[in-house]
């Protein structure tokens, strides 16, 4: 006889999003568990674990269940100590300086670490510390922006490529060891189909990185901004969206490869810890999100 999932998959917004209830994240997870989580994150996009208590031992174990996982190039003094893959996105100051990164303030839409040729897939994100208000999450179906996009604007960018820039976190600020520049053609970063393929559910979904500094490969500055400025315009609306207001104990796993994320700042006087991982990227998968 075939093991039954445990769990209760229960949809959050009719565009993306389901809490997944019945699973205890620090106990050991069964095979079939595994697949039913796998195929709930491709169904939903954002899953949502309430009331957890994870090490950051734990949260790598349950991570790993869903790939190899990655650590954000330059963020590495974040991570706590012994626990290289886990980074720690926090405001909180300790001796001086601030345990973690991203600080108190808004963090505009944005995919994870597009700008590299093969961004990860997804990432996991558990609340330790939130503020009683502020610092919502939000997140953005990039499978329902694209199937809703007007006709003549979808011609438009299907099969041009966009540059993801490398040098801006998704606080907006410059990164160490890169430069400012004044044209946006002349960014470093990857370039990617604005229409990609997601490469296990065959769907086409839009994939748009960040605004800031993104440029239509082979379109002046203007029109490109233009173009870009329509694009986001029609996919920042409610309906394609769900928001997370977080309790401690959450955990979040979304799929980078069709959902866009921001959040919302929150008093600079409160406290928020978050620990994340990320899922590594591959290069024979990333081929197939070619349209
Ligand atoms: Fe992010």
């Amino acid at each position: 006889m075939t093991a039954q999932a445990t769990i209760e998959v229960k949809e959050l917004t009719s565009a993306l999003g389901a809490e997944i209830r019945g699973l205890d994240l620090s106990a050991p997870l069964s095979d079939t568990d595994t697949t039913a989580i796998r195929q709930a994150w491709l169904d939903h996009q954002v899953l949502v674990f309430r009331d957890q208590h994870l090490t950051d031992a734990q949260l790598t174990d349950f991570s790993r269940h869903f790939g190899d996982l990655d650590s954000v190039p330059g963020w590495e003094p974040f991570s706590p100590a012994g626990h290289p893959n886990v980074l720690i996105i926090s405001n909180v100051q300790k001796d001086g300086a601030t345990i973690g990164v991203l600080g108190d303030g808004e963090a505009s839409w944005h995919t994870d670490m597009s700008y590299l040729d093969q961004p990860p897939p997804g990432s996991l994100l558990y609340s330790l510390e939130v503020p009683e208000t502020g610092g919502d999450t939000c997140f953005m179906s990039m499978y329902a922006a694209l199937d809703a996009l007007p006709p003549d604007l979808r011609r438009a960018i299907e099969g041009r490529l966009l540059n993801h820039d490398s040098s801006h976190d998704s606080a907006g600020n410059l990164r160490s060891n890169h430069t400012a520049f004044e044209d946006v053609s002349t960014a470093p970063g990857a370039r990617h189909p604005i229409i990609r393929i997601h490469p296990e559910t065959g769907r086409p979904a839009l994939f748009l990185g960040r605004r800031l500094h993104a440029w239509v490969v082979g379109e002046t500055v203007e029109a490109s901004d233009t173009l870009l400025d329509q694009v986001w315009e029609h996919c920042t609306r409610e309906e394609f969206t769900y928001r997370h207001r977080w309790q401690a104990g959450d955990l979040l796993m979304w799929d980078n490869r069709c959902t866009m994320h921001r959040r919302d700042p929150f008093d600079a006087q409160a406290r928020r810890i978050m620990h994340r991982t990320q899922l590594k990227g591959d290069a024979a998968v990333e081929a197939a999100t070619l349209a």
